[in-house]
């Protein structure tokens, strides 16, 4: 979707690695303008051509509005922290994830980025609580944790600390909204938020029954790629199971739930110790040796861009 207004429509992105480098490309095609701050010139460098080729992969799918060079003249980058937040509305930061990082990154942004502005952090685990408590904005401060990569996967998780205001987060809903993304909002602060949250309990299940012996790596992926998977990349488990039983998800529940509960008794968790990871990454390694690691992310990517132009075409066809 175009913000397509002449009212200010500067972000800064904060850290030009993997994932702010695909924000810039989020938010650039989107018609907002987008400055990329780095502390390392030479990540900026690596981003420019990193950006102009995300935005050439996603003009193959039929997923860009305009011509990838027309985007990429919204992009600028900076070694300056203070140029990259002069103006603008809302701040997205991505850099390492550790707490001391996030802390020092937020007490700087906090006293540069205008009071009221937003300012979201990519962080994957770390509630925002842990390294906003000090600051004196701090009710403008909030998680903004995307899927990677986010020019090709649209979920945002927007987890607001104890004390960030309303204003904040519903600003953050609207910008991304305005930027094509799918925002959902945690309704209180939980470490890993959702995504990797469940994302554990799936690998939990599966590490476990690999350890205990009885299915491949292959086969356990194959239950997602070619199972659940099917249903799942464009529909919830909550909508799955609903329509999985003539009465809906309580008759589903009637069926079905004294099982799971019994399942969920037996269930090992996983310890990630390193001989069964050993033993799974060995499996791993018979199928893609690491030399050919990049080679394949680079077809995931495709993948999923072609997935997002089936999403598109599902909706566009009436799909609720
Ligand atoms: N990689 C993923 O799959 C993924 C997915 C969702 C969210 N995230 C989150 O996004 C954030 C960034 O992850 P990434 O994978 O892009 O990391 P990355 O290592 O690729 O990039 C981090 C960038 O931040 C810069 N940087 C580090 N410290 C800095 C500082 N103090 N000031 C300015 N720049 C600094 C580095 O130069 C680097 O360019 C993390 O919080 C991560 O948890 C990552």
């Amino acid at each position: 979707m175009m913000n397509g207004n002449n009212e200010n429509s500067r972000i800064a992105i904060v850290g030009a690695g993997l994932i702010g480098r695909a924000w810039a490309v989020v938010f650039a095609r989107s018609g907002f303008d987008v400055c990329l701050y780095d502390m390392s010139a030479q990540a900026l460098k690596d981003c420019e051509q990193a950006v102009l080729e995300s935005l050439e992969d996603l003009n193959g799918y039929g997923l860009l509005e305009e011509s990838p060079e027309a985007i990429v003249r919204r992009i600028s980058t900076t070694t300056s922290l203070l140029e990259a937040v002069n103006g603008a509305i809302f701040v997205q930061e991505n850099v390492r994830e550790t707490l001391e990082t996030k802390r020092q990154i937020f007490s700087e942004l906090d006293q540069l980025v205008a009071p009221g502005v937003p300012i979201a952090s990519s962080t994957s685990w770390i509630p925002s609580s842990r390294f906003t408590e000090d600051l004196l904005h701090r009710d403008r401060c909030l998680v903004g944790h995307p899927i990677n990569p986010p020019h090709v996967v649209p979920l945002v998780e927007v987890c607001p600390a104890p004390w960030t205001s309303r204003e904040a987060v519903e600003c953050a809903q609207r910008i991304y909204r305005a930027a094509g993304q799918s925002p959902v909002v945690l309704r209180q602060e939980i470490e890993g938020f959702l995504v990797n949250r469940v994302q554990g309990a799936v690998l939990n299940e599966m590490m476990s029954l690999h350890e205990q012996g009885y299915a491949s790596v292959e086969d356990l992926d194959a239950v997602m790629r070619d199972g659940l998977g099917m249903r799942w990349a464009f529909m919830g488990p909550f909508e799955t199971i609903d329509l999985n039983a003539p009465g809906g998800l309580l008759d589903y529940a009637d069926r079905f739930g004294p099982t799971y509960q019994r399942v969920a008794r037996e269930s090992i968790p996983f310890d990630w110790n390193a001989e069964a990871l050993g033993l799974m990454e060995a499996e791993r390694r018979d199928r893609l040796p690491l030399s050919r690691i990049t080679e394949r992310s680079g077809w995931r990517d495709r993948c999923l861009m072609q997935l997002a132009a089936q999403k598109r075409k599902f909706v566009a066809d009436g799909a609720d």
